[in-house]
């Protein structure tokens, strides 16, 4: 049974499938709709923390391809707390043909996995965020017309979206920088997980704590919020840490003439990133949202089709 729960455990060749097929499933869509591929099939979405894009674009991407989607909020089905993580999944296998989740504990969404008998995807976790890298990689690969040799600049907190960016990064031959603060950077499996897989590929993968260094020549600017799901209580440090980590005009000029800026949402508009950059000619963040779609699609086709 294949899942999508890092992109650790694809290869690059699949990950390429993948882009393509979005790339396929994007023109049928605007070219009159999509085949009705998923019809009788149900995507189950467990959420244990809130959400927009994901949410949505899921449950639209089932509806498009001619499939349904129900979404099992906090209060209903409570993830390892209400009933246990392997029974949840032998249940909802029996009703459904695949399950999304979005967790904190990434043990979670592995254990889903492991006892499921359908497709599960990561719709986050605490340690990942595959779904929203591949839907870069898509915004990436249709504005510059590849993915190699370019310079990716992380800038902010070393969280879910900037380790999935990471692997996703090597995979495709990127020149991957990221700039945290002290203490804030990457996991060490993450980046173990990515240098073999750079490597590999030709990509590269360089750390700093000076933003402007990371910044200096990319071709993408990428930053994320500083204060992730679940860590609430941690805000009022993190925005003292993180202030000189915001991308403004200045950081941004230090950027390749023809940069694009990305952002995975939701924004924090004067915390890590300025309206004059999210809403400035640089950006890409709400064609980069329209993506989430089609690549959910190509994920849910791969998977479930
Ligand atoms: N980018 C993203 O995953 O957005 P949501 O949290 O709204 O799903
Ligand atoms: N790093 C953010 C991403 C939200 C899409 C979080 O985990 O809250």
């Amino acid at each position: 049974m294949k899942h999508f729960i890092t992109l650790s455990d694809w290869s690059t060749k699949e990950l390429w499938n993948l882009i393509d097929l979005a790339v396929h499933l994007k023109f049928e869509w605007k070219s009159g709709g999509n085949r009705p591929v998923m019809h009788g099939k149900v995507l189950a979405m467990v959420f244990e923390k809130p959400s927009l894009r994901t949410r949505v674009s899921f449950e639209v991407a089932m509806k498009q391809l001619g499939g349904d989607a129900m979404r099992l909020g906090p209060d209903e089905i409570g993830l390892g707390k209400r009933e246990s993580v392997s029974d949840i999944a032998r249940v909802l296998s029996a009703y459904t043909q695949g399950i999304m989740a979005r967790v904190f504990n990434h043990d979670h969404v592995v254990g889903l996995a492991k006892w499921s008998d359908v497709p599960v995807i990561n719709g986050l976790s605490d340690a990942h965020h595959p779904c929203q890298a591949m839907g870069d990689m898509l915004t990436i690969y249709e504005h510059f017309g590849r993915l190699e040799r370019l310079k990716l600049a992380y800038v902010g907190d070393g969280n879910n979206v900037a380790a999935s960016l990471a692997l996703a990064a090597a995979h495709f031959g990127m020149h991957f920088t990221i700039a945290t603060p002290e203490g804030y950077g990457l996991s060490e499996d993450a980046l173990e997980d990515a240098a073999p897989i750079a490597e590999r590929n030709g990509g590269k993968i360089e750390v700093y704590n000076d933003p402007h260094k990371a910044v200096e020549g990319a071709d993408i600017v990428y930053t994320d919020t500083w204060v992730s799901m679940g860590q609430e209580k941690e805000t009022e440090q993190r925005l003292k840490i993180f202030d000189p980590y915001q991308v403004n005009d200045t950081l941004l000029s230090r950027a390749n003439k023809y940069s694009i800026v990305m952002h995975c949402l939701p924004a924090h508009r004067g915390q890590e990133i300025t309206d004059e950059v999210a809403d400035g000619s640089h950006s890409v963040i709400f064609p980069q949202a329209e993506n989430r779609l089609h690549m959910q699609k190509a994920i849910l086709v791969e998977l479930m089709g």
